[in-house]
């Protein structure tokens, strides 16, 4: 990892502070080029306010940016929020208000002041405790002497209002003002929802705002307790509103019709498409997908059977050689047996409903292993994508006891003769646990690199 990193600076210089200061240099003078005499007469006809909305814009564009999409388009959208920032600081000191090195020295030292545990003598035991610091020195430091509420006031009025609420109700929970439970919350949500419910009977315009505000505030408390970040959902979900509204007018368009004028069954259906693509898109499963070792005992569909046996059968392999053979397991007996082949990280396998023993023929192929590994990986997505649960139990070089190996153990209870060897057993059910896909932030970006050839 560290060599990575090290070489990826070498090759491409991605911070040297020579050209940090340069570059800054040169967006100052670029932002001040356009906003004087012979500059653009746009950029001197903005005023802060047109600036604080592109800034806002710019910003969610960057949280867009985060949530998917390219490196290089993050980079952009960090540019064009800096741009934002440089802009209004212009303006300021056009103004005589402050400049950028006013900013630039006021952020650093408020950074320095609320790391007292970095660059102070404070000693801290963990996040929590940080957490709190930053909070008493913002209020007791900081804010002291500010009329209001001191709870409530630090949280800037410029945040969307929904992160600005949810920020709201976690600082009051904070201080001590909550619901016990999730219970609660949602027993307030119902209240809520029957106190708009009676403001749309009465046609009361002031009432029905009222409380539609009031049923959205508890929902974004709802949010908290069930630890989602209200934003982050409502924009997912936006995002998969316009996707799927998006394939309904292409859809229309390709029957030569518009949304006006279809009927609302025929939107449904094409609704209902765009839902079934999105579960079944390659990324969208790999989002989502996590090992899955806990499992109900229900029985799995015949026609999901059926579909993980095609799905099988459908794997490529070196030269189309097709070295594999699947057990399809599904005696409860067995599945118990199977699960004993190894001495640790199988035994979970005995809840499964069903256990695929992916084995190979090595005479076959000289690279059974890769073939069989496709084979077996595209078992365990198949699974995903019927919304079953899944996990690989590794058989091949493992042991089950010091006397025996796991292969020779699975051998014997199915009566797999050689030429055939054993690669794994995909453990598959209806999932009794619920695991979050891993987050975009936490994967390893740094094992995708664009290669440092050697010199020619
Ligand atoms: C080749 C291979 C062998 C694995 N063997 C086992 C195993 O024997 N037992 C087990 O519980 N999980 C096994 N796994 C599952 C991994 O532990 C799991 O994929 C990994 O911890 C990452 O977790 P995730 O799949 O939830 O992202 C195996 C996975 C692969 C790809």
């Amino acid at each position: 990892m560290a060599a990575c990193a090290s070489q990826r600076r070498e090759g491409q210089e991605l911070k040297s502070s020579a050209n940090v200061e340069t570059k800054f240099r040169e967006l100052l003078d670029l932002v001040e080029k356009l906003r004087s005499p012979d500059g653009c007469p746009w950029d001197r006809a903005q005023k802060k306010g047109d600036i604080g909305r592109y800034l806002m814009e710019e910003a969610y564009e960057v949280l867009e940016a985060l949530e998917g999409s390219s490196p290089e388009n993050v980079q952009e959208e960090l540019g064009d929020l800096l741009f934002q920032i440089l802009f209004l600081a212009q303006m300021a000191e056009e103004a005589g208000e402050f400049d950028i090195a006013a900013v630039l020295g006021g952020i650093t030292e408020k950074m320095i002041r609320r790391h007292p545990h970095v660059f102070g003598d404070t000693t801290v035991e963990g996040v929590e405790e940080v957490r709190t610091n930053w909070e008493r020195i913002k209020t007791e430091v900081e804010h002291k002497g500010d009329k209001g509420s001191p709870i409530c006031d630090g949280i800037p009025r410029s945040l969307s209002t929904l992160v600005r609420a949810q920020r709201i109700t976690a600082r009051t929970a904070e201080a001590g003002f909550d619901w016990p439970d999730t219970a609660g919350v949602l027993d307030k949500v119902e209240e809520e929802l029957a106190e708009l419910r009676a403001a749309l009977e009465a046609k009361d315009p002031k009432r029905m705002q009222d409380e539609a505000g009031d049923l959205l505030f508890t929902l974004v408390n709802l949010c908290r307790f069930a630890k989602v970040d209200a934003e982050t959902a409502l924009r997912s979900s936006m995002r998969k509103f316009i996707n799927r509204f998006s394939h309904i007018e292409r859809e229309l368009a390709a029957r030569g019709k518009a949304p006006k004028g279809s009927s609302p069954a025929e939107m449904d259906r094409i609704w209902e498409e765009a839902k079934k693509n999105e579960r079944n898109s390659m990324l969208e499963l790999m989002r989502k997908r996590r090992s899955v070792r806990k499992f109900k005992k229900d029985r799995i569909a015949q026609t999901a059977m059926d579909d993980l046996k095609e799905a099988a059968l459908r794997s490529p392999s070196s030269r189309g050689n097709r070295p594999w053979k699947f057990f399809f397991v599904q005696d409860a007996e067995v599945i118990t047996r199977l699960s004993r082949c190894k001495e640790s990280g199988s035994a979970f396998l005995k809840d499964a409903s069903l256990a695929v023993v992916v084995c190979g023929d090595e005479t076959v192929s000289d690279v059974w292993i890769e073939d069989c590994s496709i084979a077996a990986i595209i078992v365990h997505l198949a699974a995903e994508s019927l919304g079953l649960g899944s996990c690989w139990i590794q058989v091949r070089n493992r042991r089950h006891n010091a006397e025996s190996t796991s292969e020779d153990y699975v051998r014997n209870i199915l009566g797999i003769a050689y030429p055939f060897r054993v690669l794994s057993i995909i453990a598959i059910g209806l999932p009794d646990e619920i695991k979050a896909g891993h987050p975009y932030e936490s994967l390893d970006h740094g094992k995708v690199d664009a290669p440092v050839l050697p010199p020619t």
